[in-house]
């Protein structure tokens, strides 16, 4: 590969919120036609010069040059105006808007000096059959998933003609499907000259579509090395800085067979119909499906957020659940896999954030400030959460800090059935080792653990038994030899089980 001249290019950057450094004079250079990748671990500072590159934040020291001369963006306009565009890692569209007008937001297309509605509407479906998405241009945001929701980043991102685009790890939250029908638009993007600046903690993505990756530990670079020098363990290597042997805990013994949990004939609105499964004391339960399969919406239902009919058992005893404070009171917690939307409340600080589901245990009037400061003091060396301070807003965590922070809140409560739903996204592989670690752990003290991922192998991984479920139903309940991804597909795509009938 000869090397193009960089079109974007950050010379010696730092960058410090307050007295904290967090980025300690980084370089990095974007070259068009060219896919950069940047990984590095939780809090590594890829999401902050991410901004800096596109004038969300300006860097402390050090400069950035465009097309080889230094530039100041003091604005992201005005970097979107020299071409320069960032898709945010935490969604950055507005939730009352539709999804058409969230796309031409700031830049609404014209006729003289009325809006040309009938252009925007045109435009913006051709937008989204290219991504290949369902989602409708007048759906409202807040209606939408929240894959829809990074598909309709992805668009407003391409309307914008970037000559250098930037993803914040844009498959976080994608399925496989979705994630194939964005490297396409990469791949095009590419041919036609743009560079892209890229970064995941799916290595296996790394490794396939970049062309150059940068690797950042703690803030500084620590590599920066052209396509094919770094395989994926050298990669996970170069960013925790130490060997990383299995991911995965052997699996223990299920503490005992007795059933905590067993629902029947369970219908969750229109979505999930005649649900029947048990959990049992011990168990790590994986749920495996196509995203739209009615997982989410499943557990959604047993907690009592979503309208649902049918029986559960909780310790052999029949049980009501109609909102989140009597699954709570019957030591049933779900772990959103939306942490921005309804997990966190990112304009407080850990401390809040960490006792708000168990307040009764600090006193619902007083606040037990101590007590509340011994919690978080817990949860961050329980679950390494890297906060830059302890008074930090939890919106300003890096992503992966965030579900750490969501895991401690949740055990606070001291569940004895979790319902974790895509445990490790935006998860580094260091601390998804720890994440994993920790679900053992919990199982194999006797609480019960369901655990819905897409990532195969975190199902296969983790889990003493795998339901699988697609369009709203289970289809199969694996164990044993069968627990492996030719089953889990073919259940998944319903080649096999009650749906295939
Ligand atoms: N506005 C802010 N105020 C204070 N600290 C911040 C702010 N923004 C980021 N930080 C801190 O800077 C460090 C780098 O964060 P950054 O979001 O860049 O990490 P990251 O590499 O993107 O991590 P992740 O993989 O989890 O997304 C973290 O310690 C983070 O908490
Ligand atoms: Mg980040």
């Amino acid at each position: 590969m000869s090397d193009s001249p960089a079109i974007l290019e950050a010379r010696d950057v730092s960058r410090s919120f307050g007295p904290v450094e967090v980025l300690h004079g980084v370089e990095i250079a974007l070259r068009a036609g060219e896919v950069h990748a940047l990984i590095g671990e939780n809090g590594a500072g890829k999401s902050t010069v991410m901004k800096i590159l596109s004038g969300y934040l300006e860097p402390t020291t050090g400069e950035l040059l465009l097309d080889g001369k230094p530039v100041r963006f003091s604005s992201s306009e005005e970097a979107e105006d020299k071409g320069v565009i960032l898709i945010h890692q935490e969604f950055n569209l507005a939730e009352q808007l539709t999804v058409e007008e969230n796309i031409f937001l700031g830049r609404e297309l014209k006729r003289g000096i009325f809006l040309d509605k009938k252009r925007m509407q045109t435009e913006a479906s051709r937008l989204l059959s290219a991504l290949e998405t369902r989602v409708s241009p007048n759906a409202r945001v807040s209606d939408i998933s929240v894959s829809d929701k990074q598909m309709v980043e992805i668009a407003k991102a391409l309307s914008r003609n970037a000559r250098v685009l930037i993803m914040d790890e844009p498959t976080a939250v994608l399925t496989n499907r979705e994630a194939e029908v964005l490297f396409r638009q990469i791949e095009r993007l590419k041919a036609s000259g743009t560079a892209i600046l890229y970064t995941s903690h799916k290595l296996d993505e790394v490794a396939r579509i970049a062309d150059r990756v940068t690797v950042f530990r703690d803030g500084a670079r620590v590599a920066a090395v052209k396509a094919g020098e770094m395989n994926e363990d050298q990669m996970a290597q170069a960013m925790v800085g130490r060997e990383l042997s299995n991911l995965f805990p052997a699996k223990s013994p299920m503490a005992d067979r007795k059933t905590v949990l067993a629902v029947r004939d369970f219908d969750v609105e229109n979505i999930v119909a005649d649900a029947s499964f048990d959990l049992r004391r011990g168990e790590i339960l994986g749920f495996a499906g196509l995203v739209g399969a009615g997982r989410t919406e499943l557990m959604e239902g047993l907690i009592g957020v979503r309208a649902a009919r049918g029986a559960v058992e909780i310790d052999g005893k029949k049980v009501a659940i109609s909102n989140v404070k009597d699954a709570r009171r019957l030591g049933l917690v779900y772990l959103t896999e939306d942490r921005k939307g309804r997990g966190l409340v990112l304009t407080q600080g850990m401390r809040e954030n960490l006792t708000l589901l168990a307040l009764d245990r600090f006193g619902r009037y007083a606040l037990d400030a101590k007590a509340e400061d011994a919690a978080l003091t817990k949860a961050i060396s329980e679950f390494d959460v890297r906060a830059p301070t302890r008074d930090v807003r939890v919106g300003n965590l890096s992503g992966g800090n965030q579900q750490k922070l969501l895991l401690a809140k949740t055990m606070l409560a001291e569940p004895d059935i979790v319902i974790i739903d895509e445990p490790t996204r935006g998860i580094d592989i260091g601390t998804k080792q720890q994440i994993y670690e920790f679900i053992h752990k919990l199982a194999a003290s006797g609480k019960s653990v369901i655990v819905i991922s897409s990532e195969m192998a975190e199902i296969i991984g983790l889990s003493h038994r795998v339901v699988v479920m697609r369009s709203g139903r289970i289809t199969g309940i694996l164990q044993g030899d069968d627990i492996n991804e030719d089953q889990i597909v073919r259940y998944a795509m319903g080649l096999e089980g009650r749906a295939a009938a």
